[in-house]
């Protein structure tokens, strides 16, 4: 084939090429701006909670499965957690809990990862809003068909 009789066949293969191109314009055209909870755009630093308005529920929520860290039943907002510093466990730590009232961090939070049983609570377990947070009688931001353990049966 000579390069002049090409010439027809690299156009046709340049206009098919090009399709997808010109049909993806008007569809990326066409987008809305998404609508997302955060109200304040991405560049500004939202408000935060209102966290006086923060209503524990009467009674409290039970665990929704045997393993569930339990959700805290009180305000937390004036205990800080620093490497210096957990002022949880001046409450959760023994014997201090047996002063307060309060229970005692669970065995397992004075394992270390190797399983060496601690004096202190286990470095994995310092950071205690990682697992446990506040309980709050506030509305899911986003419907949901969550069911627990028990009501799944
Ligand atoms: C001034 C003492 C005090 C401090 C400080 C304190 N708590 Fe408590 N906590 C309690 C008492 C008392 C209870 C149990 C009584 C109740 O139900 O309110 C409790 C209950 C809990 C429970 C529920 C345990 C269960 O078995 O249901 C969790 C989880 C908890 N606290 C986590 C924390 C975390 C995390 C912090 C730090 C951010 C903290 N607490 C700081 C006194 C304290
Ligand atoms: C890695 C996740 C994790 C971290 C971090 C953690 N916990 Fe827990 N906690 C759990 C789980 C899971 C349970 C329930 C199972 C158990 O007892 O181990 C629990 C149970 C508890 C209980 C109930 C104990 C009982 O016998 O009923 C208390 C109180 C508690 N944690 C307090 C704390 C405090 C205070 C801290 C921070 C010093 C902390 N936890 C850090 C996961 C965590």
């Amino acid at each position: 084939m000579t390069f002049v009789r090409l010439i027809p066949l690299l156009a046709a293969t340049a206009v098919v090429l090009a399709i997808p191109f010109a049909v993806s314009e008007p569809l990326a055209q066409e987008a809305k701006p998404v609508k997302a909870l955060r109200e304040a755009p991405l560049t500004e630093m939202s408000a935060p909670p209102d966290v006086t308005k923060q209503s524990v529920p009467a009674g409290g929520f039970d665990r929704a499965y045997r393993q569930q860290p339990p959700l805290i039943p009180h305000k937390i907002d004036g205990y800080q957690i620093t490497t210096q510093n957990n002022a949880c466990m001046g409450c959760h730590d023994w014997p201090g809990n047996t002063r307060v009232n309060a229970p005692k961090i669970s065995e397992t939070h004075y394992v270390d990862r190797q399983g060496v049983r601690l004096d202190k609570v286990a470095g994995t377990r310092y950071f205690c809003q990682q697992c446990h947070v506040p309980q709050a009688d506030a509305k899911p931001l986003v419907g949901n068909i969550f069911q627990n353990a028990t009501q799944a049966k």
